[in-house]
């Protein structure tokens, strides 16, 4: 994908109205800290337009970032944040669902699991319950540079049944530090997300 720009264009609170927009939408779930809006820079060339933060808890909103007036992605809150009131849990619990669930042009949620750690049961939870949505989520495994190559296969393998992912199911490493992983995510996103409607030829005469 050539990024030729890039705009935060909505940004949702938990009483916020959704947008209803007319462009496809690629999100990212995770839990907080995990990376999403790490991935989202890496995705977009920028070092720091999506804010990222080493405390957790940064991304509070749904942001849709409009990138060349093709499609969106969308960075959601994290999930599985201490810090955090059990009263603000279950908001952002009900803005992701009323997202997830209300939306017409989500065309895929990719989810993040951060490759050092087995799934916690938040993963699991988000998983199951993106999957009961009716998507199957893409997963990728962060922080890859934070890890031994020798360990990556076996990281892999507890991610799959940490989750008990839906075999087949995808799952892509990823560093925003190395950016590997990187050109596979928009391969993906561009061949199989964004195929483009065919526009028809009407000759007017
Ligand atoms: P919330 O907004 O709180 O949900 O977090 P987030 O998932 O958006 O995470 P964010 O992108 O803000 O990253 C959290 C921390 O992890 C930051 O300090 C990042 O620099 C760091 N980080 C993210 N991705 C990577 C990675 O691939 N490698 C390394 N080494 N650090 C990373
Ligand atoms: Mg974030």
């Amino acid at each position: 994908m050539i990024i030729r720009n890039v705009n935060l264009e909505t940004v949702c609170g938990i009483t916020s109205m959704l947008p209803e927009n007319t462009l496809p939408e690629i999100a990212f779930a995770g839990k907080s800290n995990v990376g999403k809006s790490s991935l989202i820079n890496a995705l977009i060339n920028r070092k720091s337009y999506a804010r990222i933060s080493a405390t957790p808890g940064k991304t509070q909103t749904i942001n849709f970032y409009n990138i060349n007036e093709e499609m969106y992605l969308v960075d959601l809150p994290g999930y599985g944040y201490a810090k955090v009131s059990e009263q603000e849990k279950v908001k952002w619990g009900q803005l992701i669902e009323r997202y997830l669930h209300g939306s017409k042009q989500l065309q895929a949620v990719f989810l993040l699991i951060d490759i050092r750690h087995d799934p916690s049961a938040n993963d699991k939870m988000m998983y199951d319950w993106i999957v009961a949505q009716g998507y199957y989520p893409i997963i990728i495994a962060t922080k890859l540079d934070k890890i031994k190559r020798s360990q990556i296969d076996k990281q892999i393998k507890a991610i799959k049944t940490g989750l008990n992912l839906v075999p087949g199911t995808k799952i892509i490493p990823f560093s925003s530090v190395t950016k590997q992983g990187r050109d596979d995510i928009w391969d993906l996103v561009e061949s199989e997300y964004l195929i483009e409607e065919e526009v028809e030829q009407t000759d007017e005469n």
